[in-house]
């Protein structure tokens, strides 16, 4: 199926995985909303990445995990596009430590922007996807939604309830025909792994472009074989062992 003329609204644009599914949907055709936290300089690059293809672009930025700003970001964003096709739930944050060192204000921040800022965008995009002939909600989950990580119980835990939302919104809305998928990567080498995880160097991980040609291809896939959910494992991790 053709993406082109779609509009895609897309969370974490300004970060790695987000800056590289910009790119591979601006190369589609794909116009894009651009949401991100309190780094516009982020965002504007990679808004001129996807304006260098010949799409629109718009950027939206702040803290999604405060209510009023998504909903005030959210409202503006749709009064300047219509509405959208697909909705891409990416921004995240990862935490590594032992469970006694997670203060609950970082499980709090991080089930905020990993879970409940993705039930949010849902239920506010949800009348404008039901408008939508071809319509998609992709989240990026992460290998940690499929197993028990040590030393990630809030990031383990968020993800896992991403997933549970996912599952539960698919069966809800697949009778309106839109399409809800997760993409749970292992190890990709972004900011995010370097600040969370310095013990590894990036030798074997996935790239951020490996992740946005897959969230393309599920994207654009619109036959009767549907993928619900893909993991992604880094080569130098045992296949099967995630
Ligand atoms: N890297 C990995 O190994 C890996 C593996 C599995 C899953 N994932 C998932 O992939 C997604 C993208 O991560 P990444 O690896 O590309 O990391 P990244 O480069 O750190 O990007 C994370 C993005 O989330 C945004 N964000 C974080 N908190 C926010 C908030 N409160 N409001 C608005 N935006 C916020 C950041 O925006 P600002 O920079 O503007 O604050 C940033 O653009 C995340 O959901 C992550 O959990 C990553």
């Amino acid at each position: 199926m053709s993406l082109k003329d779609r509009i895609a609204f897309i969370t974490g644009a300004g970060g790695g995985i987000g800056r590289q599914t910009v790119v591979a949907l601006a190369k589609e055709g794909v116009n894009i909303v651009l949401f991100g936290g309190n780094n516009l300089n982020k965002l504007q690059e990679s808004a001129l990445l996807a304006q260098k293809e010949g799409v629109k672009t718009w950027i939206f930025e702040g803290d999604l995990t405060d209510d009023n700003i998504l909903v005030n970001l959210f409202e503006k964003a749709i009064s300047v596009t219509g509405g959208l096709d697909i909705l891409i739930n990416n921004a995240g944050m990862a935490y590594s430590a032992p469970i006694e060192q997670t203060d609950v204000e970082i499980f709090d921040k991080i089930m905020k922007i990993n879970a409940r800022v993705p039930f949010m965008l849902i239920k506010l995009a949800l009348p404008y996807l039901k408008k939508s002939t071809r319509a998609s909600v992709l989240n990026v989950a992460s290998v940690v939604a499929h197993a028990g990580y040590p030393l990630q119980s809030a990031y383990t835990a968020s993800k896992h309830a991403l997933l549970g939302l996912t599952k539960s919104l698919s069966a809800e809305v697949y009778k309106d025909g839109i399409r809800v998928h997760a993409v749970s990567p292992g190890g990709v080498y972004t900011d995010m792994v370097k600040v969370s995880r310095p013990d590894l160097t990036g030798e074997g991980m996935t790239k951020p472009e490996e992740i946005a040609e897959i969230i393309t291809f599920i994207l654009k896939h619109r036959g009767n074989a549907v993928v619900d959910e893909i993991i992604v494992h880094r080569a130098n991790k045992q296949p099967f062992l995630i």
